[in-house]
């Protein structure tokens, strides 16, 4: 569709009380920004984003994700406001969609609804119990009118429940001609986009209120703000991926990022957190299990176990306590209190209880290779780089620092020794 959109993230956002920029702050594993990016990318190739306080961290979080996103710095000292966060943006298509960069809720669906019809302007609208803080929409006979901020409002207009949520679709041809022409005649000496709303009245120009869904249009402003919708984009991820054939017990305990993807029938129970963009396939993930930016194919973890990221499980069984970092598992069982760290271990193989891969040696990591059919068995340590072929047993308590090849027993153990009445002498009877 021939559209363009100006995502407005020049603000800054002090009621988030952070260092972090406000539209990078995170939902669901995305930054609010890449959120509404994400959205209007699906209905447009002519996005800019308006930048000022802390552009620079903005824009190069930006462009590590997007290629083709464009930039406009507001000269806020001269032209404050949202008005004057639109001076000198260019855009390509007949219409300009703009939308506030903290509306991480929007979906491409509400966005296209506000692009469609014969309307100049089209324009966001709630109607709310509560309308404070929101500029006033003032409405005749289906055709908006005016839109008052809060602070300009007369005692008649704060009674007015039907808001303005912030995102509009212009004409872009009067929106080049009226964004010059906004003055800061008001309150808070600011530069309005609202007041475009009253010049296209003016000039007998159509202006159309479109009503929304409150939930969709909720800005972030605070970290309660960020925390309420984080909730509620969880409830629809959730919902998304129950549709799909994934089981959850008790959803409200589980946490998963957007970017994670599911195939087949996977279980989640209780207090489960998937992270980055994991992939799970035919996986049985049990209680309080975390699983992070890693791939988890006809396998189950946990409870309690701890997938950390660029793992690949396949066919295997990785039971409590069992810590998994970057390394690849193929028909293994790791059932108690393992770490396996920078490996690749391969068919019908068993990690036993307590067995450490010795990755790091202080200065660098290194990896360690298991063949098909190894048995480890319990609290062995496994010094990396190492390799050990097909078919070797390694015995209880052993310590591996050398190569072993097929077929082979390996064993380090110091010689027992049981002294009878030992107990005795020592303590006394
Ligand atoms: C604005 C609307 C108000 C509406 C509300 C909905 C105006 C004048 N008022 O008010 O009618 O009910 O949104 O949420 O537009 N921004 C810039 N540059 C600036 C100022 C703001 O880019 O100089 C960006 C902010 O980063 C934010 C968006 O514009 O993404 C909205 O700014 P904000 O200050 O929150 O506007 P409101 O006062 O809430
Ligand atoms: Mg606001």
């Amino acid at each position: 569709m021939s559209i363009s959109i100006v995502i407005l993230a020049a603000g800054k956002g002090s009621r988030m009380k952070s260092t972090t920029p406000k539209v990078l702050h995170e939902i669901s594993g995305k930054s609010m920004l890449f959120h509404a990016i994400d959205a209007g990318q699906k209905i447009s190739d002519d996005i800019t984003v308006v930048l000022y306080h802390q552009a620079a961290r903005v824009q190069e979080a930006i462009e590590a994700e997007y290629q083709n996103v464009n930039f406009h710095m507001q000269d806020v000292e001269q032209f404050p406001g949202t008005g004057g966060a639109m001076k000198g943006v260019t855009t390509k298509y007949e219409k300009t969609l703009i939308l506030n960069g903290d509306m991480p809720l929007i979906t491409q669906n509400s966005l296209l609804a506000l692009t469609g019809g014969e309307a100049d302007i089209n324009m966001s609208v709630i109607k709310l119990d509560n309308p404070d803080g929101y500029g006033r929409v003032l409405i005749d006979n289906e055709k908006v009118q005016e839109i008052v901020e809060q602070k300009d409002c007369n005692e008649a207009q704060l009674k007015t429940k039907t808001v303005n949520a912030g995102i509009y679709c212009v004409n872009t041809e009067l929106l080049n001609r009226y964004i010059p022409l906004l003055s800061n005649d008001n309150a808070q000496e600011e530069y309005y986009l609202t007041d475009i709303v009253k010049m296209a009245v003016d000039e007998n120009r159509t202006v159309s209120p479109i009503y929304v869904e409150e939930e969709e249009f909720k800005g972030v402003n605070s970290k309660f703000d960020l925390a309420e919708a984080e909730i509620i984009m969880q409830d629809r991820l959730k919902k998304e991926l129950m549709a799909m054939g994934v089981t959850m017990r008790f959803p409200d305990t589980i946490y998963i990022d957007c970017r994670a993807s599911f195939e087949g029938e996977s279980i989640l129970e209780n207090g489960v957190t998937i992270l980055g963009a994991s992939k799970l396939i035919n996986a049985h993930i049990k209680t309080n299990s975390i699983i992070e930016n890693s791939i988890i194919e006809n396998s189950d973890v946990g409870p309690m176990g701890r997938i950390r990221p660029l793992s690949h499980l396949k066919d295997t069984h990785v039971g409590n306590f069992v810590e998994v970092k970057k390394s690849t598992l193929t028909g293994v069982k790791a059932g108690h209190l393992a770490y396996i760290g920078d490996a690749s271990i391969d068919e019908g193989s068993n990690i036993g209880a307590g067995v450490i891969t010795c990755n790091y040696d202080g200065k660098a990591k290194h990896k360690t290779i298991i063949g098909k059919n190894v048995f480890v068995g319990s609290d062995c340590q496994l010094v990396a780089p190492i390799n050990i072929e097909d078919d070797v047993i390694v015995a209880a308590g052993t310590t591996l620092n050398k190569d072993v090849k097929k077929g082979s027993l390996a064993i380090t153990r110091t010689a027992l020794k049981i002294l009878p009445d030992f107990f005795y002498k020592f303590f006394g009877k």
